[in-house]
């Protein structure tokens, strides 16, 4: 039986949709109101899904204690109250769309995590508009 433990994550960052090799006419067409060159913000939110057999002997599938960990450091403390183009090396030549932001998490969270897990990971940019990565 394969059991899925879920942890919340959450950061405030600003970014930017817009590609540099396209003019400004063009970027607006397809970004919109996320091509303003001032940047503007979003309050993300993350759920790790990780999933996997129980412990026999702890009851756990995995330690929150150690989900909560991988969370604070690869995403709140890389992430939150960052301008995500200017301040995330993963974002210089990335656009910071949920899909890619998304893709971002989810390879630094497998990274920590003891390949055994499957992983899914979930984006809220807004309430309503949200990306789920499995690989
Ligand atoms: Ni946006």
């Amino acid at each position: 039986m394969k059991i899925t433990v879920i942890r919340k994550a959450h950061f405030n960052a600003a970014h930017r949709l817009y590609r540099k090799d396209w003019s400004m006419e063009k970027n607006d067409t397809v970004f919109g109101l996320c091509n303003n060159p001032n940047f503007h913000g979003h309050n993300y939110e993350v759920e790790a899904h990780v999933s996997g057999p129980i412990d026999p002997e702890t009851g756990f599938v995995i330690d929150l204690k150690i989900l909560k960990e991988i969370l604070k450091k690869e995403v709140h403390d890389r992430f939150d109250h960052k301008n995500l183009n200017e301040d995330c090396e993963e974002f210089f030549e990335l656009n910071p769309t949920a899909e890619n932001i998304a893709v971002v998490i989810y390879k630094l969270v497998k990274n920590k995590l003891d390949s055994k897990f499957d992983l899914k990971i979930r984006l809220y940019e807004t309430n309503r508009n949200f990306v789920e990565v499995v690989a």
